[in-house]
Formats: structure tokens, C-alpha cells, sequence
């Protein structure tokens, strides 16, 4: 079997999913209780859509759930899909026109692959940055982040970065998630309070 066409794979075409990465926030919502009382979601970086998928399936018919990539996805009942480069400021106030109250902001962002290990790992990290910027924007108080973040350089002080912002950090690597990749992801819960765009 291919890397790429592993277990997590065919369960993802097999139970109707866009991408396998729907299995990691799977993962992660009930071992950290994300969704409880969420209301507006935001997720950065959500192309084909797994993660959407997710997301609808916890709010269901209520609230709202924004979705913001540089490519298309295909259209989602309930879902406000925004094309746009989270690195472009002016995309704030995109996500604002739509609601200035988001109780969750997703970010599974990855760049293009160069194949070149220390360029892919600093854009990775330079995505991370701007998901938790429009975070720190766009966020209520009390509310939550799931941020992935490529181990390496600048990850330990990111990671100190989101703890000056919330009351509680965790990082955990989904079984989803390939033991061969450097990605992993931060859980943030309890956001003490926003900064102005
Ligand atoms: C691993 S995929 C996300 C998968 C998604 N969580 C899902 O479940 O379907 C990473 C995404 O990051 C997007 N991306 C990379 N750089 C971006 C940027 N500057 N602005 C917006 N999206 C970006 C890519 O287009 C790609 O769709």
C-alpha cells in the first residue's frame, strides 16, 4: 500500500469524508471537548473540507461555520467558504463582515511542499503565526484553537507565544497523524481576551 493510500485513507472515501486530516479533529474534539457550547467556528486553511465536515456534523443546523483557504472547495451546505490567503491582512476583515463572534479557530494550515525540509518547515511555521494572529483578532474570551505547528525550530517559542494568550496548552499527536511527519497540534483552551484588528 502507498503512503499515502493507508488505513485512514479508505475510511475517509469509505465513510464520506473530503480528507483523512478529518479523523485527527475527530480525534482531538473528544479527547479535549472542543465543541462544547460552540456556536461560530472558524477554520483556516480548510481545503478539500474534512475538518468542515467535522465541525457541521457537532453545531448541526445552528451557528456558523466559516471556512477560509487559497483554494476552492466544493460547496458545503452551511458552510461560508471564503477564498483568501490568511497571510493577507485585509482577510480579517473578510471573516469580520461575516461575524465578529468566533468561539473556535481551526488551523490545519500547510504550505505548497518544496520538498526542501528547513523552507516547508519556517512557511509552516510563518502559517502557524498568521492562524494564531486572527486568532488573537477574532476570538471571544473563553474560546478555543487548534493550531497544527511542525516540530523544529521556533516551535518551543510559538508554543510560548500561545500560552501568553490562553490558560490552558496541550499538544498531542492524533493517531491519524503519520509517526513519520514533524506535525503535531496544539490545543488552546480559554482565550483571555482579544486583541483589536
Ligand atoms: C492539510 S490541508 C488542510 C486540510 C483540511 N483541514 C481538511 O480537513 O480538509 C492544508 C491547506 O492549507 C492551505 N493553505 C496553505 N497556505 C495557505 C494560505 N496562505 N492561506 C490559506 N490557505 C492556505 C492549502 O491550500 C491546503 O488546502
Amino acid at each position: 500500500m502507498s503512503r499515502r493510500k493507508d488505513y485512514y485513507y479508505f475510511r475517509a472515501r469509505k465513510e464520506g469524508y473530503r480528507s483523512r486530516a478529518a479523523y485527527k479533529l475527530k480525534e482531538i474534539a473528544t479527547r479535549f471537548d472542543i465543541f462544547r457550547g460552540v456556536n461560530a467556528v472558524l477554520d483556516l486553511c480548510c481545503s478539500p473540507g474534512g475538518w468542515l465536515q467535522v465541525a457541521k456534523e457537532y453545531l448541526g443546523d445552528k451557528g456558523v461555520v466559516i471556512g477560509v483557504d487559497l483554494s476552492e472547495i466544493e460547496r458545503m451546505n452551511g458552510v461560508i467558504f471564503i477564498k483568501g490567503d490568511i497571510q493577507d491582512e485585509k482577510i480579517v476583515h473578510e471573516i469580520l463582515r461575516v461575524t465578529n463572534k468566533v468561539d473556535l479557530v481551526l488551523s490545519d494550515c500547510s504550505p505548497k511542499v518544496s520538498g526542501i525540509w528547513s523552507l516547508d518547515h519556517e512557511r509552516q511555521l510563518q502559517l502557524a503565526r498568521a492562524s494564531l494572529s486572527i486568532a488573537k483578532m477574532l476570538l471571544r474570551e473563553g474560546g478555543s484553537l487548534v493550531l497544527k505547528v511542525f516540530q523544529g525550530a521556533g516551535y518551543e517559542s510559538l508554543l510560548d507565544e500561545v500560552r501568553l494568550s490562553f490558560k490552558k496548552v496541550y499538544t498531542t499527536k492524533p493517531s491519524a497523524s503519520r509517526k513519520q511527519s514533524a506535525e503535531m497540534y496544539v490545543v488552546a483552551k480559554y482565550f483571555k481576551g482579544k486583541e483589536k484588528p
